[in-house]
This record gives structure tokens, sequence and C-alpha cells, in this order.
């Protein structure tokens, strides 16, 4: 038997692949993920196996973990997201999809026998989520805009009024950023007096810059919400993916069980959890600072708004939803698409004008529009 795992040839393997990482990270713009984060202080802890599994609030024998630094990023986010201050949980997951499997769970645990609505601009992770679950659900129809088709959210209510109501909004679709009034949503279920609900705010990309910001239609838990996901290395920036889910506390406390074998109590999705990026989104929000944070976000706003005036000038038909980041168009030379990386659905392209796009990258992009 051959052994082509030990090939001597691997540290140059490893030294163009970090070159072709170097190389792919210069053209980055259709995909929502920082690019301009520094992490070097922290790359000390990469020789630490740091392990969070179990509750973030209950402390396990495996004691190499940073549990007490993913608490205060859990309450940074409650913070922002208004949860209210007695009755909140979180934690730092592997990303926005495994938050928003974490909401519908809980949902489920406090309505088995309720109906999910969602739209069709709806993220892909809602869809496998409510198979993995099990849960029932019915697709409600978008405007062009990808906003939630309020009218049809309605009549489906309707229709279902024996049932609980289990509505996923969007803050910040993945294809055009649109974002789910939740008034609106609060609105439909109150005209078929359906008291038994359960409303899941989705904001992985929008929500941790519009939270900061104030802007665009309220999604926090005062305003109706009763869970809140956001992917963390989004707007705040991560070398390894991650997110925060934030869920009131006396839905949270049908789930979990006591494992002496680590000695806390097994309340997440998976049972390691990584220790690290806690870590990551901890330093990021203490280095930055909320002003910090705000003026990241107003820089991503100005570069978007560039971007769309530039696209219109040059006769493009670009838009972008209100208070987004993200700029739509027709999709270009397929060439342009590879080099850019742009996510593209049917007709239409995007860019994500993310921390770490600059205006110089912008206008290198529109040159290569040009040839
Ligand atoms: C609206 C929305 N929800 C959820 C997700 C999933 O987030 P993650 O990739 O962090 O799992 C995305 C990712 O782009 C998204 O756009």
């Amino acid at each position: 038997m051959t052994n082509n795992f030990s090939n001597p040839d691997f540290p140059k393997f490893l030294e163009n692949y970090i070159g072709k990482v170097k190389d792919r990270a210069k053209n980055f713009l259709g995909y929502p993920v920082s690019i301009d984060f520094n992490y070097s202080d922290l790359f000390e802890l990469l020789n630490y196996p740091l392990n969070n599994l179990g509750d973030p609030l209950i402390e396990s024998t495996y004691d190499l973990n940073s549990r007490s630094i993913e608490r205060e990023v859990v309450k940074f986010f409650a913070e922002i997201f208004k949860a209210p201050k007695e009755n909140s949980w979180g934690y730092v997951t592997n990303g926005g999809s495994e938050g928003n499997l974490y909401a519908l769970y809980v949902a489920r645990e406090l309505y088995p026998n309720g109906m999910v609505y969602y739209s069709e601009a709806t993220h892909y992770s809602i869809q496998k989520n409510i198979n993995l679950l099990n849960m029932p659900s019915i697709v409600i129809r978008a405007k062009d805009n990808g906003e939630m088709d309020y009218e049809d959210l309605k009549d489906a209510v309707h229709t279902h009024r024996d049932r609980p109501a289990i509505v996923v909004a969007n803050i910040g679709t993945t294809m055009t950023e649109a974002k789910d009034d939740i008034a609106q949503i609060k609105k439909a279920l109150k005209n078929s007096a359906i008291r038994s609900h359960y409303i899941h705010a989705d904001g992985a990309l929008a929500g941790t810059y519009l939270a900061l910001l104030g802007q665009g239609p309220k999604f926090d838990f005062e305003n109706g919400a009763d869970s809140v996901a956001i992917s963390g290395h989004k707007f705040i920036g991560s070398p390894i993916p991650c997110g925060v889910v934030v869920v009131k506390k006396n839905y949270k406390d049908r789930i979990g069980q006591a494992i002496p074998y680590i000695g806390t109590m097994d309340t997440t999705i998976t049972g390691s959890r990584n220790g690290h990026s806690p870590v990551f989104l901890w330093y990021a929000i203490n280095k930055m600072g909320l002003d910090g944070l705000r003026r990241r976000a107003e820089i991503c706003l100005d570069v978007a708004e560039y971007l769309e005036s530039r696209l219109k000038e040059k006769g493009i038909d670009a838009w972008r939803n209100d208070h987004a980041i993200t700029v739509v168009f027709p999709k270009p030379k397929q060439e342009v698409v590879v080099k850019w990386q742009l996510a593209s659905e049917g007709n239409w392209s995007h860019i994500i004008c993310m921390p770490g796009v600059t205006k110089e990258k912008i206008d290198e992009f529109l040159k290569d529009l040009n040839n």
C-alpha cells in the first residue's frame, strides 16, 4: 500500500495553497464575509483545544474553554437586540444556519403543532432546518425586492388559523438584502386573532449593523421577535465561520438535559463547540467598541451608495434595498463573475459592500466591467 498521505512535497503544496488563498482574497466581492480583520494578538490561542461544550452559562469539568468570554459576546448581542434582561439566553454557534436551527427547535418545543411561514426569498438553511425538525411549513410569496408579501402571509395564516404560527422574518435576504417588517407580520397574525405565535428574526447579515445603527424596520425583542440569529463572520468578521443566537430563556428552558460526563447541561445543538470563535468576536467588539462598529457600518453603506451610483452612471440597471449594503445588477459576463466571485441567481448578480471592500476595489471591478 502506498502512503499517499505523507507526501514529501506537502510544504510546497501548502505554500501554493496559501498563495492561492491570498490571491483569491483580493477579488472577493460577492459573499457577505468581512475580510479586513487582524486577529494576530490571538494566535497563541491556536495552540490550545478550546472547547465550550455544553451550556455557556454552566461551567463544565472541561475547563479549557472560553465560556466566560462567550457570555460577554452573547450579552452584547442580547443588548443590541433589546432582549429581556432577566429572560434571555444564547450561545455562539457555528453560523447563522445553526442559529436558525436552534430558534426553530425552540419554536417547535413551544408549539409542537405550529405551522412555519417563511418567504420564498429566505435562506436555504430554513427549509433544511424545517425538514430536519419535521415541521409543517408554507412558503409565502416575496415581492420583487425580496420582501415578504404580507397579503399572502395574511391569507395563509388565515387558512391555518387553528394552528400556532411560527414566522421567520428575514432581516436581510441573501440575494437582495430585503427586510421583512415584523410590524406587518404581527398585523397579519392579529388579523386572524392568532395568539399563539413565535417570530424568529434571521439577521445573518444585516441584523448586527441595523441594530447598531437603529435603521430599517424594527426587528428586536421589544418589537416582537422571540429569537434573533446572526452570523459572526459576516459583519464582525472571523477566520472561522460562527454566529450568535439569542432566545427567550423561558422558551429555551424546555430544552436540554444534564450530562454527568461533561458536568454541564446539553442545551446547544452540537456537543463540542468552537471555543476560539467567541474570542474572535469578543476581541473585535472590544477593539472597535460601539462607535467603531457603527462607523464600520456607515463605511459599508457609503461604499454601497458609491457602487450603485457608478453602475447607474454607466447605464446599468443597478438597485439596492433601503439601508442595504448589497447592490443588485444584471449578471455580467462569466469571466467577471468568476474573477470577482459574484453570487448570482437567474439573471442577477450582487456585490455586498462588506467591511474591507473599498472604493478602490470597486473601481477595479468597474474597469473589468468595461473590458
Ligand atoms: C439570510 C441568511 N440567513 C442565514 C444564512 C446562513 O448563515 P451561515 O452561512 O452563517 O450559516 C445566510 C448566509 O448567507 C443568509 O444570508
